[in-house]
């Protein structure tokens, strides 16, 4: 959760993609089912509402859900509830099916959803139920809650909070908890989130882990610094089977400070399990030793791309994605271009049965008047994006 110092210049980097989807906009034939193709919309929301921060879940039969914020207008009460899409057609063709509204609270779901699908029997619900989180909050708090659907995401039913902080604001010394991330593991669940609630940090990222969705188990803490000015947030975490971790993204802005001309630089780390983060390395993504991704980082891992697969990284400020086929070697990050417009907390998604098949999801940028404020995704041939190089020099110095 962070405001952007560097809204100008991402507009400008954007100025380019805007033709690009102009041209794709003409294509004549829309894609076959389950293939690649290059950006196409969602959902658009209506004039002065942006959608951001989406997020999805491939359930087993293939069947993709997208979801979101929606800020700004009307829609419905300001960003107060997270539209939900389906495709059964590899991301082609969407339907809105549903919307995950604040049944509790009398809040809203403001902000930062998560989703996903649960692959085995947990508290009670069957596997192919749809878990989904988000931020509801007001003047009262912030309110990390768990919701449940039992019918594919047509209706939805809140199960439990995993977690209550402050109201709303990014101040150091303020208690508000953001930003969600759903995980299942060892038969529990495992919700990471942001967390502004320890007088030691002025935020660190911790998780709260149920076996019944109802109970929380303590606060573990997963990234913080004795640095009190830094803020490490964002979580996302993905499995990196061939070497036996897992590995976490956040962002890591300290104060003021900028590190190789960014201020929430990426950093990662890499754990045995995704519940023992706190004790490993902090690394910071850096490529070729000189540009460095800035800001919402997401993290997926492809079995494609040799030995070590490929571990795919994207930021806030730029097209470009990041890669690394040596398992997280600090010294082996590649960047490349990417036809997919930047977008504050773009999302990543390796299709289970189409490990080459990458799809990476956009809303609107952290700031208003960016250059899209719809939903859109486009899903590219991971092999065709890791043979393409971007010119580091082109980024030396450039962004921020
Ligand atoms: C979701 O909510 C919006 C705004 O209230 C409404 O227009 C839309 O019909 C709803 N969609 C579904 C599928 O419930
Ligand atoms: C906030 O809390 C106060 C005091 O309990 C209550 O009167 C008010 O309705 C609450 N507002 C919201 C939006 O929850
Ligand atoms: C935000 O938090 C800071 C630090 O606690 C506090 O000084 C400020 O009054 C808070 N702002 C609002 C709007 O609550
Ligand atoms: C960052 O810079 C702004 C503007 O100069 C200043 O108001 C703010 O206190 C600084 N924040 C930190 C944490 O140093
Ligand atoms: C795979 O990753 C591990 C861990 O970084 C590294 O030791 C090994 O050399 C890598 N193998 C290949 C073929 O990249
Ligand atoms: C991806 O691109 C590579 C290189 O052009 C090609 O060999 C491969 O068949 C493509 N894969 C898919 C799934 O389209």
């Amino acid at each position: 959760m962070h405001l952007r110092l560097a809204a100008v210049l991402s507009l400008a980097l954007q100025a380019g993609n805007t033709l690009f989807a102009a041209a794709s906009k003409c294509s004549p034939t829309e894609p076959a089912p389950f293939s690649t193709f290059p950006r196409r919309v969602i959902y658009d929301p209506p004039a002065g509402a942006r959608a951001s921060y989406p997020r999805h879940a491939e359930l087993r039969d293939g069947t993709l859900l997208v979801t979101s914020t929606v800020m700004g207008g009307d829609w419905p009460r300001n960003g107060a509830a997270f539209p939900v899409f389906e495709s059964k057609d590899g991301g082609v063709t969407w339907k809105w099916i549903s919307n995950i509204t604040d049944q509790v609270n009398g809040w809203g779901m403001s902000a930062q959803p998560a989703i996903m699908e649960l692959r085995e029997p947990l508290g009670g619900f069957r596997p192919g139920t749809i878990l989904a989180s988000g931020n509801s909050w007001s003047n009262n708090g912030t309110r990390i809650d768990l919701y449940a659907s039992t019918d594919k995401a047509r209706t939805w039913k809140f199960v439990s909070h995993v977690a209550e902080g402050g109201r709303p604001n990014t101040t150091n010394g303020a208690t508000p908890i953001w930003e969600p991330f759903l995980l299942t593991y060892n038969h529990e669940l495992i919700v990471y989130y942001s967390d502004q609630r320890d007088p030691l940090h002025g935020q660190k990222l911790a998780h709260q882990r149920s076996k019944d969705l109802v109970n929380w188990g303590p606060v573990v803490n997963d990234v913080r610094y004795d640095e009190y000015l830094a803020r490490p947030g964002m979580t996302v975490v993905a499995e990196i089977p061939t070497i036996k971790k897992w590995i976490l993204v956040h962002e890591l802005p300290v104060g003021n400070s900028s590190s190789h001309g960014v201020n929430y630089p990426v950093y990662y780390r890499l754990a045995d399990k995704p519940t023992e983060f706190d004790s490993a390395p902090g690394i910071p993504i850096v490529i070729g030793g000189k540009v460095a991704p800035n800001a919402s980082p997401y993290v997926v891992w492809s079995p494609s791309g040799g030995p070590n697969g490929t571990i795919v990284v994207s930021d806030a400020d730029r097209d470009e994605l990041y890669t690394n086929r040596f398992g997280g070697d600090p010294d082996k990050w590649e960047m490349h271009p990417c036809s997919q417009p930047s977008a504050y907390s773009r999302a990543l998604h390796i299709f289970e049965h189409h490990p080459e098949h990458l799809m990476v999801l956009s809303g609107a940028i952290f700031d208003a008047g960016g250059p899209y404020d719809d939903l859109s995704l486009s899903v590219l041939n991971l092999t065709e994006v890791v043979s393409k190089h971007s010119d580091l020099d082109k980024f030396t110095g450039g962004v921020n």
